[in-house]
């Protein structure tokens, strides 16, 4: 059983980050395999809206050559996801929508399915305020249901929420490596 987390600040020692891993310790504990991707080191280049729109990413193939092809894959491996992005601006982490924004483009019509059963966790870490935490949460839901996720729960956390909010992750992890009841997950 593997986690794969993503955390998508800048920061690999801020509360994104630290939610990310909450999640895989707890996973880690059930005696899972985990592993931590920060999204900011890798190479993801924006999309190039190849013949003035849709191009071979219409088949599930995209012409960049960068980091998705690889992260797609560990996503493809792995048998729980986590995704954490901080709250900018009342939405996601620049970062954030650059992958996801390429990862929606081929898989919406790869018609590989190939996300399907794999259960997921999605967190959105604001600052002191928590202004736009909900709405950032709203949108990345949206990200990974496109792309077929199936969606386990949805967090947000902040400075205030850190502390009570930090041992449920690492909770929710445990949970994932022994298995959701009622959610039903693809045979591999
Ligand atoms: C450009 C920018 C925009 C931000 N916008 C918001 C916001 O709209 N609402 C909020 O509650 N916090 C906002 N914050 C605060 C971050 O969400 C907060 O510091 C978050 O915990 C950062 O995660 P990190 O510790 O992993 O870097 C913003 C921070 C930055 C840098």
């Amino acid at each position: 059983m593997k986690c794969l987390a993503i955390q998508t600040s800048p920061n690999t020692d801020g509360l994104t980050a630290a939610t990310a891993q909450a999640v895989l310790d707890g996973f880690a504990s059930e005696g899972g395999e985990i592993e931590l991707i920060h999204l900011n080191h890798m190479d993801i280049k924006p999309c190039l809206a190849c013949e003035r729109g849709w191009g071979p990413c219409r088949g599930g193939e995209c012409t960049q050559e960068d980091d998705l092809e690889a992260i797609r894959e560990k996503i493809r491996e792995a048998d729980a996801f986590v995704f954490v992005t901080p709250v900018y601006w009342h939405d996601l982490s620049e970062s954030a929508k650059r992958f996801l924004d390429r990862l929606r483009r081929v898989e919406t019509f790869s018609g590989r399915d190939t996300f399907v059963g794999t259960r997921t966790i999605g967190v959105t870490a604001a600052g002191g305020s928590g202004n736009g935490a909900a709405r950032a949460l709203h949108n990345l839901e949206d990200y990974l249901k496109r792309v077929g996720l199936e969606l386990v729960d949805l967090v947000t956390i902040t400075k205030f929420s850190r502390d009570h909010k930090l041992p449920m992750l690492e909770h929710a992890g445990k949970r994932l490596a022994q298995g959701v009841p009622g959610v039903v997950t693809r045979q591999r």
